[in-house]
């Protein structure tokens, strides 16, 4: 698969991807395609940011999340076929436009940053409960929640992780 051609519409990069998300209330179908490739990114962002620790449990909790996100991102690559808006698969890294310049780390391996960062993860529920309210799509609506409960999941390992380290 070649890389995914990004919509000249569309936020240009992860950073513009994620700032964009959080002001969206009433999903289109091209707000659910920056979000699969935001989730598949994240996988990646995950990984990197476990590249900050040598602590072998830590390291695991932040894989957990990162293996999640792109189960998130087939979640929602699901709920854009259910609505008509077509094929929109989940890229791998390579073909991720988000990762062109390879990703970053979300933030360093601390306990504070693990901890600012989980507020990300909680919010990341109540955007997709928004989501999900504002869609007239039983089973899509479904598959959103599921995603929103996960992210409570990965707010709540940040924490766990920030605690780890401090012991
Ligand atoms: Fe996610
Ligand atoms: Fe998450």
């Amino acid at each position: 698969m070649a890389t995914v051609a990004l919509d000249p519409a569309l936020p240009q990069t992860i950073r513009e991807a994620f700032a964009h998300i959080g002001t969206v209330s009433a999903p289109t179908i091209a707000d659910f395609k920056v979000m699969v490739l935001v989730e598949a990114a994240s996988e990646t962002l995950y990984r990197r940011t476990a590249e900050g620790t040598d602590h072998a449990g830590v390291i695991e909790l932040l894989h957990a999340n990162g293996r999640e996100e792109m189960l998130h991102a087939r979640r929602v690559s699901d709920v854009i076929g259910l609505l008509g808006g077509g094929d929109f698969p989940a890229p791998a890294a390579p073909d991720n436009p988000y990762l062109a310049n390879g990703g970053f780390p979300f933030s360093p391996v601390t306990p504070d940053a693990l901890r600012k960062l989980s507020v990300g993860e909680f919010d990341g529920e109540a955007l997709y409960e928004r989501w999900a309210a504002t869609i007239d799509h039983p089973a899509a609506a479904d598959l959103l929640r599921a995603n929103g409960r996960e992210e409570v999941d990965h707010g709540n390992r940040l924490l766990q992780a920030a605690a780890l380290l401090e012991a």
